[in-house]
């Protein structure tokens, strides 16, 4: 049974359930707070968010963003009211998945969805 064991499929495979393992546990809970979040992918000129909209992101960049949107969309913002938190952080994670999925305009659609001060004046308190 050799072609089973082919190293780069296992390897696919394995990152693939990291990628997604944490995020598909919990399905209405998020495990990251928006700060932690922000910290970890938006915060700074070379964040992840950074370094996607510049088009210097790869694959490994895509599924991570598309984890932490998915994170931020099962938060609960702190300030302004739920509608429009859900629909930014939808907005934002569809465009994250699109990048994983290599979708025609994915990165246009990324930049768009990806508007910090859109988010931050009706949900960021000071
Ligand atoms: C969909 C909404 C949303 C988007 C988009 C967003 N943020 Fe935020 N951000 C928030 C919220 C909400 C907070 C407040 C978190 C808190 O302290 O509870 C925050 C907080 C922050 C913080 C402070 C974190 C801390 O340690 O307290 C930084 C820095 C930040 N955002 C950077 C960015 C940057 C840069 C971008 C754009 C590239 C961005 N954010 C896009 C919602 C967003």
């Amino acid at each position: 049974m050799k072609q089973f064991s082919t190293p780069h499929l296992v390897l696919a495979a394995a990152l693939i359930a990291i990628a997604s393992g944490c995020a598909s546990t919990s399905q209405s809970k998020a495990t990251l707070s928006v700060e932690q979040i922000m910290e970890d992918g938006f915060e700074g000129k070379e964040s992840l968010s950074a370094r996607i909209s510049k088009g210097q992101g790869n694959e490994a960049d895509f599924k991570k963003m598309a984890m932490l949107t998915k994170e931020l969309a099962l938060n609960k913002p702190s300030k302004g009211d739920l509608a429009s938190w859900t629909e930014k952080t939808q907005a934002l994670q569809a465009a994250a998945d699109s990048l994983v999925a290599g979708k025609p305009g994915a990165l246009d659609g990324f930049k768009s969805a990806v508007n910090c001060k859109a988010c931050h004046s009706v949900h960021k308190g000071d």
